[in-house]
């Protein structure tokens, strides 16, 4: 049943959740949030977080909000959680319209006939009849585990379900070249890729022709499930990933996102051959507040980047931001995961560049900076852009940073011709954020301190780091105990409370989850040392060896703890190889 959305959403509003987990679950204040055991999954230490409209639990993934939590906690439906909530809170459940019980009866028609297609394509994929697609597929550098896991089909000659016409044509499955003329199948000798809401439902399909031909992909006609502006192919794969811990990244084509998740890149998804939407953006940064958009190194990648970049501008927030990849010359990600398998494109994602970086970049291109006149409007036009940010705390640190870049790029212009638009392999590293993201690593869990202490005075930091640096060391020679509220006192009455604040900030580009104050200590270390070795890889080479040496002749937890954590941070560093 469809309910209104402006009644769950007051619902939601009335029944804040702390109260009703705190029901089943002893939960005690963490900074602004709450945290108790998880009760979806056996723990002696509370991993599972509780805010005022969600919950998350770092240990199981366990996620949701009111209604999901009396769903999950007592088995409930839907309809009968959101009931339960609406009595306590006092309020009444909407009845359903006779027109919006026909709506959602016609909806639940349309998923089933679009799911019956889906399973005969991919039947017939399998039978004498879908060989040579398959064939095609397998060509493709596609696993029998992929081809299932993408639901691959093939669309034979006029293969339908059992449905009438009428609902057929509704989803899209069946077309009326010209009224009075017999309706035919829509889908005709392809490849079928079935595209899926973010909740696994087939709501449309993607048919490629087999070789050469026009068009190469047809994709099935907008419907009442179907708007191509508001879907993202791999969207329900990729929600998954992303709770994995997988990098959200959207690349161009379908292909694309079946080899990368075949590849390992589990937070693969693709706009539908058109340019990435409002809608598609704001559905991505529901998923990850820092995915990464991907394009062809070429001109008419960087085209699409600044197209995405202008897009996105009004949009960001501290925690709705973008990183920009591009892929090397020539290159899609199917054909260069193919070629140069998981590192060739973890290297373009450890490459990706922020937001604000980006976008001057592409103005600086667009304008050009020699001349008087050229900088006087290059800064007008940087001015202009930042005021577009709505979130207005961010549009402040926003313009300091472009403006940080127009006065450094004056300085350093001496030193050589302008920077490329798309910076290609290797790319230059964005180090100074790097070694911010250390710091904040360190400010939120100081524990590391004794174990990175080499490694963090190997770093060569600017002076507002470098002085946080040495207070931090000198701190943790001397504290009792390691913790972070203890140190930013520390920080404090030391004088660096700018500069901390300053590392810890979320603009103008936001941390990774890994320098969150609530992340578990071992991501927190390992997102240090992978970040170093970003940097250092060699380094970090020798602090596996010594971790290997060490946890040899005393094999304790702290070392093995620490052994663990470094070889994660270099396997991810390797994509996998080591
Ligand atoms: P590409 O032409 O780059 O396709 O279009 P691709 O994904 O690399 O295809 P392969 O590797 O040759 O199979 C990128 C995307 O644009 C849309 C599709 O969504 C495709 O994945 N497209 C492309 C269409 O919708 N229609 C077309 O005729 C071509
Ligand atoms: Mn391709």
């Amino acid at each position: 049943m469809a309910l209104p959305a402006s009644f769950l959403e007051e619902l939601r509003a009335r029944t804040p959740l702390p109260a009703v987990i705190g029901r089943r679950v002893k939960l005690s204040r963490a900074g602004r949030q709450w945290k108790g055991c998880c009760p979806f999954h056996g723990e002696k230490t509370p991993s599972f977080q509780v805010y005022d409209d969600h919950y998350h639990c770092y240990g199981c993934g366990a996620h949701g909000d009111a209604v999901s939590f009396v769903m999950q906690s007592q088995g409930t439906s839907f309809i009968e959680a959101v009931e339960q909530l609406a009595a306590e809170a006092g309020m009444e459940v909407p009845r359903p319209t006779p027109a919006a019980a026909e709506a959602d009866r016609r909806r639940l028609d349309l998923h089933g006939v679009l799911a019956a297609a889906a399973e005969l394509f991919q039947h017939r994929l399998l039978q004498p009849e879908g060989a040579r697609a398959l064939d095609y597929l397998r060509g493709r550098g596609l696993s029998e585990a992929t081809i299932r896991r993408f639901g691959l089909g093939w669309a034979g000659p006029a293969a339908l379900p059992q449905a009438p016409a009428p609902l057929l044509e509704a989803a899209g499955l069946l077309t009326r070249p010209e009224e009075g003329r017999a309706a035919r199948a829509f889908y005709f000798n392809r490849v079928m890729f079935p595209i899926r809401d973010g909740r696994g439902r087939v709501i449309s399909f993607g048919g490629r022709i087999l070789g050469d031909g026009q068009p190469k992909y047809l994709n099935g006609p907008e419907t009442a499930l179907f708007a191509k502006r508001r879907t993202l192919y791999g969207l329900d794969a990729a929600r998954d990933g992303v709770r994995g811990g997988a990098t959200l990244v959207a690349v161009e084509g379908y292909m694309d996102v079946i080899a990368l998740h075949q590849a390992g890149f589990a937070g693969a998804v693709a706009p539908l051959g058109t340019a990435l939407s409002e809608e598609q953006l704001t559905e991505m940064w529901r998923l990850s507040p820092l995915p990464v958009l991907c394009f062809d190194g070429d001109a008419a990648g960087g085209r699409a980047a600044a197209r995405a970049a202008a897009l996105a501008l009004p949009l960001l927030g501290a925690e709705r931001s973008l990183r920009i990849a591009a892929l090397p010359g020539g290159d899609d990600p199917d054909t260069l995961v193919r070629r140069g398998g998981r590192p060739a494109f973890q290297a373009t994602l450890d490459a990706a560049r922020p937001f604000a970086e980006t976008l001057y970049d592409i103005t600086r291109a667009a304008i050009g900076d020699t001349t008087p006149e050229q900088r006087a409007r290059l800064r007008g036009r940087l001015e202009e852009l930042a005021a577009q940010v709505t979130d207005k705390p961010l549009a402040g640190e926003l313009r300091r940073a472009l403006l940080d870049r127009f006065f450094a790029a004056r300085r350093s212009r001496s030193a050589g011709a302008a920077r490329p638009l798309m910076v290609r392999h290797p790319a230059a590293p964005p180090d100074a954020e790097r070694c911010r993201t250390l710091l904040a690593i360190l400010l939120r869990h100081p524990a590391l301190l004794h174990d990175v202490e080499e490694a963090l005075g190997s770093l060569d930091l600017p002076p507002p780091l470098d002085r946080l640096r040495r207070e931090l060391t000198a701190w943790s020679v001397a504290a009792e105990t390691l913790d972070s509220e203890g140190l930013m006192t520390h920080l404090t009455t030391a004088g660096l409370a700018t500069e901390a604040a300053q590392v810890l900030s979320a603009v103008p580009v936001p941390l990774p989850a890994c320098a969150a104050a609530d992340a578990q200590p071992a991501q927190a270390e390992e997102g240090w040392w992978h970040i170093f070795g970003l940097m250092n890889r060699s380094r970090l080479e020798d602090e596996v060896a010594a971790a290997r040496r060490d946890f040899a002749q005393n094999p304790d937890l702290a070392g093995q703890r620490r052994l663990i954590a470094l070889r994660t941070a270099y396997a991810a560093l390797c994509g996998g190889e080591a």
